[in-house]
């Protein structure tokens, strides 16, 4: 049984996770620092990498402790390289390189992005689940990124389409703080959505070119942020909103997270419709649809994605609720594939701020 040790801080969560090659996951700590950034309504790079340094040998040994093994049992370590943070993924691959060099065990970098598609091979019980068909179309939805896949193979991933903005967790997030509803903003806005009407504001859902597959959410935003706060009147310095989120009811604030969230989930199955058209003209028709980042844990995403894999008879993946944000597991998991396949990166492995793919 191989077992390997994944570490992630590309950017506000310090984890670290042991998986064993089923992709059963042995243990996975998560040590997140909403409470650091809370007060600034974002992630602060250099608060976060000091953070990191902190925490990250303590999560480790807390890891090992709970997956009941110990240092010599771990047959690789794996660390999320790319992409993310800077400040913040010099840490983990630090840790990683210090800790692969002192117990001389192979070293495996792994995209971040790609690892979130995967979480959903992910099981925290015995029975190991059967890897998604492919080709597959895989989404990624999250607070940095925004990408729909054609995916070949668990390594082989062709890029159909990418926020040209803002991402959607990005935007969830920026909506938070237009309507003062709290941080982190995905899980607020999610919860303010559940007594609001989402048919009471006609928020815009962005298209693009008719065959396009890429998103866009700055309109999105703006356009709420005009809902709730009134168009700017006067020009420059003296431009001034004429309402506050302040001056909202109840009702008013649930109803325009609702009719965001509408919005923006919407946005994304416009796509998947777009792909799932194009792919099956093209005679590539795909085998699943695959869901993953952090987004991926609303609760609107999850009953739109289940109803859009009913109506188009297509196998649906989403991960675990404990894997759709950040953590370590999807890259110790990941890191199974190189593992079998002997590619492993040695000391020089960089840190990367963007992704290959
Ligand atoms: O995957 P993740 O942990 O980090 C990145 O790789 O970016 O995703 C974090 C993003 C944040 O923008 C957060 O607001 C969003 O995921 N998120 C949600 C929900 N839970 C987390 N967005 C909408 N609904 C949720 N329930
Ligand atoms: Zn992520």
């Amino acid at each position: 049984m191989t077992l390997i040790l994944g570490l992630e801080t590309s950017c506000d969560e310090t984890a670290a996770a042991v998986v064993d090659d089923q992709q059963r996951v042995r243990a996975s700590v998560v040590w997140s620092q909403h409470e650091l950034h809370q007060r600034y309504r974002g992630v602060v790079p250099e608060i976060a990498s000091r953070a990191h340094l902190e925490k990250i040998s303590v999560i480790v040994t807390d890891t090992l402790k709970q997956a009941r093994v110990s240092m010599e049992d771990i047959d690789a370590v794996a660390v999320g390289n790319r992409p993310g943070l800077i400040g913040s993924l010099i840490v983990g691959v630090a840790a990683a390189k210090a800790l692969a060099w002192s117990l001389r065990k192979p070293l495996i970098g792994i995209d971040h992005v790609q690892a979130h598609l995967h979480a959903v091979n992910l099981t925290i019980g015995d029975a190991p689940l059967p890897a998604a068909p492919t080709p597959h179309l895989g989404l990624v939805v999250s607070g940095g990124h925004t990408c729909l896949y054609l995916i070949r193979s668990p390594t082989d991933l062709v890029l159909l389409g990418r926020t040209i903005d803002d991402a959607v967790g990005e935007a969830y997030d920026k909506a938070a703080a237009i309507l003062e509803a709290g941080y982190p903003g995905g899980p607020a806005i999610d919860r303010l959505a559940q007594t609001g009407n989402p048919d009471a504001y006609d928020l815009p859902r962005s298209t693009l070119g008719r065959d396009s597959l890429d998103f866009s959410f700055s309109g999105l935003k703006t356009a709420l942020l005009y809902a709730v706060r009134g168009r700017p009147q006067g020009r420059g310095k003296s431009a001034a909103f004429p309402r506050s989120a302040a001056d909202l009811s109840d009702t008013q604030r649930a109803n325009l997270a609702a009719s965001f969230q509408q919005a923006a989930i919407d946005a994304l199955f416009i796509k998947l419709e777009r792909a799932l058209a194009q792919l099956t003209a093209e005679n590539n028709p795909p085998h699943a649809l695959v869901i993953g980042g952090g987004v991926s844990a609303n609760s609107l995403l999850r009953t739109r994605a289940t109803s859009f894999s009913q109506q188009h008879h297509l196998p649906l993946r989403l991960p675990n609720l404990a894997f759709c944000v950040d953590n370590a597991a999807m890259i110790a998991g990941l890191a199974h594939h190189a593992y079998r396949a002997k590619q492993f990166d040695t000391l020089d492995l960089p840190a990367v701020a963007t992704t290959r793919i």
